[in-house]
Formats: structure tokens, C-alpha cells, sequence
């Protein structure tokens, strides 16, 4: 499974990033906690920036949530992102992950058909049958890695497993152990120092209130909110929206004011008001910031690739339908409505192209 970076379409953010790790390493004079790589202060230059170190913000929020998350990761307690699709959990989880321990890839992602298997451990079955269970034969999931070496889990999307496997994560998060009862006396696996959970979970799949009461208590919550203003979203659809074009070879650079229209129709449609105070009719899809990245991705490719140029706003209105539509013909017509009327009524330039292309929704 060799690669070289470059060929890797996201290499995880310990190697995106590798540079950065090594020279906060370096001038990192910052008490850190047991099996840490780093201190707090570095984890949160890291995640939010830090100018004067030439280091790159890379997670846009609030520095006070990043320093509860770390400090709940220090004590005996998991930390829980819970928050709307796209408002960066994952992102967070993994930037969290790769400056505590140097790996953010010990990663269980929850869905309908997660096991305990995927979550804990498994067997060579070949080696089991032929030698019965040894530590041979063992195959260890994120879980008991990173209760044996010490490192940041992340379990993504928690609460989309059943409950019963979400338990599985109690007595790691409380005793701190794990037993591997196949393997009698010797099959208790204690925690290491470092050893943390970091969870995610989206307020709109089947909620944390369904989570049992025991598994709640070993997490402390923190809830991540959408970027709150425009200017700040509007910067980093713009470079997060640079950075994909320019792996996907495109060379023309997107264009400010199809940004611009870009993230004002996704902020009105988010919230259901314009920035004037018109009410708009909020469709049911999830108009995050992270679908504004992969809008405005997806607008510079049918520039560049259909005309060899920047996209333009007719491009914005063939690509808004797919997200917005998704799932439902009503959001089709809610997306159609905006376009009529309030695309029109926010002025002249490229709202008025936008107007003009809703024609171009499909249906
Ligand atoms: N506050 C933010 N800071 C940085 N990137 C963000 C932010 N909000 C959204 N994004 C964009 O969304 C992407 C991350 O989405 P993701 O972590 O998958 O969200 P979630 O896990 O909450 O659904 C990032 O790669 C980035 O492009
Ligand atoms: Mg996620």
C-alpha cells in the first residue's frame, strides 16, 4: 500500500501537516500531560494558528472551546463534539488527535452495521483454529491500540451505532482497561497514559439523548457551532475552496464575487432570513459551511473543465441545486423561490446572474 504523498488525495493532517508538528515540537517549552506529544499551548497553536510560529489556522472557532476540548482530553473524561453537519467535528477531532499523540487514523466510524469487533478487537481465525487464542492471534481495533500504545481514538458519528455497542466504550472510559476474556488472567489490557476518546456526533442523526445515561457521564460535551459572521466564512470557503481546486489541477483561481453570492445565499438559506431581514423559506438540507467548500469546489471544476476558465455564477446555480435538492422536490422549490425573490432583491452584479440562472434548477 505504498503511495507517495503526493498521489494521496488527503493524507491525514499528521502528515498535511507534518512541518508544522515538528517545528511546535521544537520550541514547545509548555508543561505536557502524561503520554502527550505536546503541551496544551502548542495543541491549541496547532489547531487555531499562531502567527508569530508561522503556523496556519486551520480550525475556525472559538480558542476557548479548543482549550476545554483539550482539557477535558487530559482528565479521566472522552470529549464529545456534538453540532449540525459540517461545522467541522471531524476536522477538529482529527487536527486534536494528530498534535496530542502523532496519529489521528486510530478511527472507528459508527454506522447501522458498526460491531464490537471493529470497535475493540477481532481474530486471525487461521492462527485461532491453529494455535487457539494467543496474542498471536489477536487483531487489535482502534480501541485496544490506543489503550495499549497510549493514543487518541476517535469514534466518528457515535451515535449513528446501536446502543448496546456504543457501551462497549464504558468500561474502557471508566475502569480504563479492557479484557480479552479469550486469553484468561493475562488478557486484561490497561491504558496507557495518553490513552483518550474523542467523539463526534450530529444533532440532527438520532440525537446524544438517546445515548445511555452511564456513557454520558464519561464524556464532556462541547457543542460546535456554524461560523457566526460572514467575512470569517467567507475566507475560508475561499481558501478551503482554493486548496481543492488547486488539487484538482485547476489552475484559474475562484472568483470573489461568485464567492460572495456563494456564501450569502448559503447563510440566508441556513437561517432562513436575509442579511436585509427578509424571511426565507430554510430548506430541510444542511447548508453548513463545509457543503459552501464543496459547492464552490465544485463551481471552479465545471469553469475550468467545460470553458477553461473561473466558474461563474450560471455554474453556482447548476451546482446550488444538488446540494440544496438533495432529497426533496420541496427543497427544489424552496431553492427556486430564494432565486425568484430574494436573489433579486439583494441588488444588481452577480445577484441578478443568479436570478437570472434559475432556469438553469433542474425540473
Ligand atoms: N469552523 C470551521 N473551521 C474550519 N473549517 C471548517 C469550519 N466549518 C466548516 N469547515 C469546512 O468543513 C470541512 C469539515 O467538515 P467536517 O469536519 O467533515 O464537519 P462535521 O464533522 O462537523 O460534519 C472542513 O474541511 C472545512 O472545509
Ligand atoms: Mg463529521
Amino acid at each position: 500500500m505504498s503511495a507517495s504523498v503526493a498521489e494521496l488525495q488527503r493524507p491525514p493532517a499528521e502528515i498535511r501537516h507534518a512541518d508544522e508538528l515538528a517545528r511546535l515540537a521544537e520550541t514547545d517549552q509548555g508543561h505536557r500531560p502524561p503520554g502527550w506529544r505536546l503541551s496544551l499551548q502548542a495543541v491549541r497553536a496547532f489547531v487555531i494558528g499562531d502567527e508569530r510560529l508561522g503556523v496556519a489556522r486551520k480550525f475556525v472557532g472559538d480558542p476557548a472551546l479548543v482549550d476545554r476540548a483539550l482539557v477535558s482530553l487530559a482528565t479521566s473524561r472522552g470529549l464529545m463534539l456534538v453540532g449540525e453537519p459540517g461545522t467541522a467535528k471531524s476536522l477538529l477531532s482529527e487536527l486534536i488527535a494528530a498534535a496530542v499523540c502523532g496519529t489521528s487514523t486510530l478511527t472507528i466510524q459508527g454506522g447501522a452495521a458498526t460491531t464490537e469487533d471493529q470497535i475493540k478487537y477481532s481474530w486471525n481465525y487461521a492462527l485461532l483454529v491453529s494455535e487457539g487464542p494467543s496474542e498471536r492471534a489477536l487483531v487489535s481495533a482502534p480501541l485496544l491500540r490506543g489503550m495499549a500504545e497510549g493514543l487518541i481514538v476517535r469514534f466518528e458519528e457515535i451515535t449513528r451505532c446501536p446502543l448496546e455497542v456504543q457501551d462497549t466504550l464504558l468500561s474502557p472510559l471508566s475502569e480504563r482497561a479492557l479484557v480479552v476474556p479469550e486469553l484468561g488472567a493475562a488478557g486484561t489490557v490497561f491504558a496507557r497514559a495518553g490513552f483518550n476518546v474523542i467523539a463526534t456526533a450530529n444533532s440532527r442523526d438520532r440525537g446524544v439523548n438517546e445515548m445511555s445515561a452511564a456513557l454520558k457521564r464519561r464524556f464532556n460535551f462541547e457543542t460546535v457551532f456554524p461560523i457566526p459572521d460572514f467575512e470569517t466564512e467567507l475566507a475560508l470557503v475561499r481558501q478551503e475552496s482554493e486548496r481543492l481546486l488547486h488539487a484538482s489541477g485547476v489552475v484559474a483561481p475562484p472568483r470573489r464575487d461568485v464567492l460572495e453570492v456563494l456564501v450569502g445565499a448559503f447563510r440566508d438559506l441556513r437561517s432562513g432570513v436575509t442579511a436585509d431581514g427578509n424571511p426565507v423559506d430554510r430548506p430541510a438540507a444542511v447548508m453548513s459551511t463545509a457543503e459552501a467548500v464543496s459547492v464552490a469546489h465544485a463551481v471552479g471544476l465545471r469553469g475550468w473543465f467545460l470553458r477553461g476558465e473561473s466558474g461563474g455564477v450560471a455554474d453556482l446555480a447548476a451546482c446550488l441545486a444538488g446540494t440544496v435538492a438533495k432529497d426533496s422536490a420541496d427543497d427544489l422549490t424552496r431553492l427556486r423561490r430564494y432565486l425568484e425573490r430574494q436573489a433579486k432583491a439583494q441588488g444588481d452584479g452577480p445577484w441578478r446572474d443568479l436570478h437570472e440562472a434559475r432556469h438553469l434548477l433542474p425540473g
